[in-house]
This record gives C-alpha cells, sequence and structure tokens, in this order.
C-alpha cells in the first residue's frame, strides 16, 4: 500500500485562470499508507475529483500526485494500481462470481491453481463463499457492492481503495451491516482507504480520519472527536453534529463575553479579541439542565421538545437565538416555558467572522 502525497494539487475542469472557480482549489497534503480517510462535504465540494484525481481518471491541472514519494502525476490509471469501489456496483453480468472476483488476476496472466486459492480467501472475507458459482446479476446490491470491493481488493498490488458513496443504492436496513463489513475486511490490513460520502455518520463510523471540504477546500481534517470538539470554523461546527453546533451571539468588553445579560465563561481566551460582537458555540450534548445557580447557568425559555426516540432535543429561546440541548431519553424533560441550562466553561468555544478564535 502507498503514501499518497498532493503536492500543490489543483484542478479546474474548464481551465479557468481564476482559481476562485476552481472545483479543487491548491492543495498540499498527505494520505498515510494503512489508514483510512473520509472525505465529506456537499454536493460539488470536489470529493469524487479528490478521487479521480488520485486514480489518474482526472489530470489536476496543476501540481504533483506521488505514491510512496515517486511521481505518478502521468502515470496512467491501469498503472496505478488502484482500487475502485463506485456508487453503482460494478459487475460483469455475464460471469459467476467466481469469475468476476477471479477477472483481475485473469488479465494478469495468474495460474488457475493461484487464482483459485486467492479467490476462495476473498470470498471467505467478503462472506460470499456459498455463492461463488451464481451468477452475479441474481445477487442482491449489498452483495454486488462486496464483489466490487472484492475484486478491488483480490490483486496483490493494490496501492489503495477508493471508494465513492459505496453505500448510496443499498436499502437503508442493510448500510449499517454493509458498512460494518466492509470496515472488518479493511480492518487490520495495511491499506490507504478513501471513502467518499455525504454522510457524517457514516464517515465518522468507518474512517480514522475526515476530511471535511467545501466549495473545492479542504477546511479541515481530524479524528472524528477533533471535528466534534474542537471546529475550525461555523461550517464544521454545522456539518459534524446532530443537531448542528449551537452558536449563540455574544458581545464582548473586556475579555468577558456577555449574551442577554449573563456573563459567559468560556474555554477560548477572549483578552485579547478587539472585536464587540462574537459568537460563542457549544455541542447540544454539552447543555445542561440545571436548576440553581453558578458560573454559566442561564434562564432560557423551552418553546419546544423534538423527539428522536433515544434522545431528546430542548429547544430553548436565549439572548437573540436558540440554544439546542441533547438530552437521553431516562431523563424527564421539563415542561414548556422558563428553563434552567448550564453551560460548562470548558465546552464553550468562541468564534468570530466565521472562525475559530485561537
Ligand atoms: N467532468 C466535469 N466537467 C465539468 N465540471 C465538473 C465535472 N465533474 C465535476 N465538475 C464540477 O466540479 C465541482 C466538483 O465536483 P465533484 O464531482 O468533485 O463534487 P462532489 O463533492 O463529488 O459532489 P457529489 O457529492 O454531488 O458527488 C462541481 O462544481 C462539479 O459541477
Ligand atoms: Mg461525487
Amino acid at each position: 500500500m502507498a503514501k499518497i502525497t498532493f503536492n500543490d494539487i489543483g484542478h479546474s475542469y474548464d481551465k479557468n485562470p481564476n482559481q476562485e472557480n476552481w472545483a479543487l482549489k491548491p492543495i498540499s497534503m498527505t494520505w498515510e499508507s494503512g489508514k483510512s480517510y473520509a472525505l465529506v462535504g456537499p454536493s460539488g465540494c470536489g470529493k469524487t475529483t479528490i478521487l479521480n484525481i488520485i486514480s489518474g481518471i482526472v489530470n489536476p491541472h496543476q501540481g504533483q500526485i506521488t505514491f510512496d514519494d515517486v511521481d505518478v502525476t502521468k502515470v496512467p490509471t491501469v498503472k496505478r494500481n488502484v482500487a475502485l469501489v463506485f456508487q453503482f456496483p460494478t459487475i460483469y453480468k455475464s460471469m459467476t462470481v467466481k469469475e468476476n472476483l477471479a477477472f483481475p488476476l485473469v488479465c494478469r496472466g495468474w495460474k488457475a491453481d493461484a487464482i483459485n486459492v486467492r479467490v476462495g480467501e476473498v470470498a471467505e472475507q467478503i462472506g460470499i463463499s456459498h455463492k461463488l458459482d451464481r451468477s452475479a446479476t441474481k445477487l442482491g446490491a449489498d452483495e454486488k457492492q462486496l464483489i466490487s470491493l472484492g475484486r478491488g481488493l483480490v490483486r496483490d498490488d493494490v496501492t489503495a481503495l477508493l471508494m465513492d458513496e459505496p453505500l448510496t443504492v443499498i436499502d437503508p436496513q442493510l448500510k449499517f451491516e454493509l458498512r460494518k463489513k466492509i470496515k472488518q475486511i479493511i480492518q487490520g490490513k495495511d491499506i490507504t482507504v478513501v471513502y467518499v460520502t455525504h454522510d457524517q455518520y457514516e464517515a465518522m463510523t468507518f474512517a480514522d480520519e475526515l476530511l471535511v471540504m467545501e466549495l473545492g477546500n479542504l477546511v479541515q481534517r481530524g479524528t472524528p472527536e477533533e471535528l466534534f470538539e474542537n471546529p475550525i470554523s461555523n461550517y464544521v461546527g454545522n456539518f459534524i453534529g446532530s443537531p448542528a453546533m449551537n452558536f449563540i451571539k455574544a458581545d464582548l468588553s473586556n475579555g468577558l463575553a456577555e449574551v442577554g445579560g449573563y456573563k459567559i465563561a468560556t474555554s477560548t481566551n477572549l483578552s485579547k479579541v478587539t472585536d464587540k460582537k462574537i459568537q460563542l458555540g457549544i455541542r447540544p450534548e454539552y447543555v445542561e439542565l440545571h436548576s440553581g445557580s453558578g458560573e454559566n447557568v442561564i434562564s432560557a425559555e423551552l418553546i419546544g421538545i423534538d423527539d428522536l426516540g433515544s434522545t431528546r432535543i430542548l429547544n430553548c429561546r436565549f439572548g437573540e437565538g436558540i440554544i439546542k440541548a441533547k438530552i437521553p431519553r431516562s431523563t424527564t424533560p421539563p415542561p414548556l416555558g422558563k428553563v434552567g441550562l448550564r453551560l460548562p466553561k470548558e465546552k464553550v468555544i468562541g468564534f468570530k467572522g466565521g472562525f475559530q478564535i485561537r
């Protein structure tokens, strides 16, 4: 498996000189060998473009891409040895499951015995050994997708496994199982995996590291925990987490934030911030119901409750906005009206101009 590096890689499909409009703004970054990464972001932010640049399907407008420090920028897709799994399973319809899995090895001139052994191993991993002689067309979408994956993994020279929204066409009830299975299959293997998804939950449960994208920019990379606890911007705070991070407008004077008549202590050092207006961010998971008084205990108005089954979301009016508190099912929600909340200082982060104050 290869360490993949982008050196100042950028791409414009129409060779537009104005970088503002590029599908991928120039970036330099490394994907470490043996780790799994999820590229997340809304439609059109450049996820597939990155994948296609890694695989060689797209030649970048500028920059250099290396596999294990060897320049592959001009190397065609077939010679890069990447395994690709797309949204729609790619299956050779006239072939059996076994023939499908064997195909990449047949193309590479492997001997029949060696093919049998290798296909047997991979079929075992993807849990399809009992269906090897079936026609591939007769399988469900989830099994077809496993075969697409198996066909990628069957080769012994794969540099990276690239998956572009592989669960999109899978029934919701099978998605969870398939994701778990894919994760099990790649776990412990020395595979560099780049996985594209719209779905933050899918990304967080799958990858070692998330790469959050916006309009062709990589805005933050980190573990699920890093992105949850320490979002670099309002965009990441909104994109990661469900519901999104609360952002509350606050006035700042002498380094102290104030909202609706309450002084709010923050984990961010605000003493050097000269702006008069900032925002405070806190995750709904960290907002606590609290009777009594104390640091960062506020009085808000509970105006509605969303029941999500295992948890409830309390929508509370405070200052000029709404604070959401996520509480477990086991906690009895208070009646609508006045409610005491505590915003633990260590979980309150300062933001200005859309970015975290550092
Ligand atoms: N072949 C192409 N020719 C011209 N423009 C393209 C082409 N492919 C993508 N684009 C544009 O480049 C930008 C990034 O597209 P890309 O497909 O990488 O986004 P994405 O994040 O994968 O989106 P989605 O989640 O919808 O798959 C978009 O503005 C898109 O319209
Ligand atoms: Mg895409």
